[in-house]
């Protein structure tokens, strides 16, 4: 059975979409996008990701309705009988098509809207962790936005599979930042660490999650970035994105986190974590 997409307003089979050349996320990277996270069927963090997604397209003045994302899920979930498993709904919105000009086409053009849904099966396990190296940030400076241009991550995200790790962490000004498509926490002289919200992180929702269930657990915690040192001493490390979901770091670049396996604050929340999405289909 074919896959069913979302295109422009129509839910159709996937090889029926056909793109222009002239789209200008084709040629620009010129769009945002969202992934969102389907457990059983129930969206999690379902508002945030709507409101992240509003913000994106208002930073790039893409003129977009960005409310229409939990229908989009609800509906691709359905169509393609993924309401029992575990899957990801990828949206993305570009400004359009236009002839090539770098200056946006004037009067503006209709977005173009796509989304897809899988099936997304975990190939992590936090009762286990992942292995991850450092790579540097050569990102640009508005990483608060869910940009598709997406080089320097993909960059560093090759430079990790190639070592046979799940994540690159990006380094700028010898700050250890986030991952290529997580945030990332550390576990310094006791204290929680992550990096502030700012334009160099992307708003990510679990890591929001985390700090909360930081809160709720009473874990000390200091949203400063830590630094390659501090990083390397750190007793624990741990990723959080939307398909990594909270995930402990047993090594960086082949040295051990910590005695090399994952650290109680990490499976602490870890565990908050899936208790979460447990009360999602509650
Ligand atoms: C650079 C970057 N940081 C962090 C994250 C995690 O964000 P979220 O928790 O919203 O998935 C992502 C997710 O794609 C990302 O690309």
């Amino acid at each position: 059975m074919s896959q069913t997409v979302f295109f422009n307003g129509s839910y159709l089979p996937k090889d029926e979409v056909s793109i222009s050349p002239d789209d200008r996320g084709f040629l620009f990277g010129d769009g945002v996008y969202e992934v969102v996270r389907m457990y059983g069927g129930h969206g999690f963090g379902m508002d945030a990701h709507v409101r992240r997604l509003s913000d994106g397209l208002s930073a790039i003045g893409i003129v977009a309705d960005a409310g229409l994302l939990p229908e989009v899920c609800e509906q691709l979930i359905e169509r393609n009988d993924l309401g029992d498993r575990d899957a990801v709904v990828y949206l993305q919105v570009t400004r359009g098509v236009a002839p090539r000009a770098h200056h946006f086409p004037d009067p503006p053009v209709a977005p173009t809207v796509y989304a897809a849904a899988w099936q997304f099966i975990p190939r992590t396990d936090p009762a286990v962790g992942v292995g991850v190296v450092t790579a540097p940030d050569h990102r640009w400076t508005r990483c608060d936005i869910k940009s598709v241009s997406l080089l320097a991550n993909c960059l560093a995200a090759e430079q990790a599979e190639t070592a046979g790790a799940y994540e690159a962490l990006l380094i700028r000004d010898g700050m250890v930042i986030e991952g290529t498509r997580s945030s990332l926490f550390g576990v310094v002289d006791g204290v929680v660490r992550t990096a502030p919200v700012s334009n160099y992180i992307l708003p990510s929702i679990t890591r929001t999650v985390a700090i909360e269930l930081c809160e709720s657990e009473n874990f000390e915690l200091d949203q400063r970035p830590m630094t390659l040192e501090e990083c390397e001493r750190a007793d624990e490390l741990f990723l959080a994105g939307t398909t990594t979901e909270i995930m402990p770091i047993v090594r960086v670049d082949d040295r051990p986190v910590g005695d090399g396996r994952p650290g109680p604050i990490a499976t602490r929340l870890a565990r908050g974590f899936a208790d979460r999405v447990g009360a999602l289909a509650s």
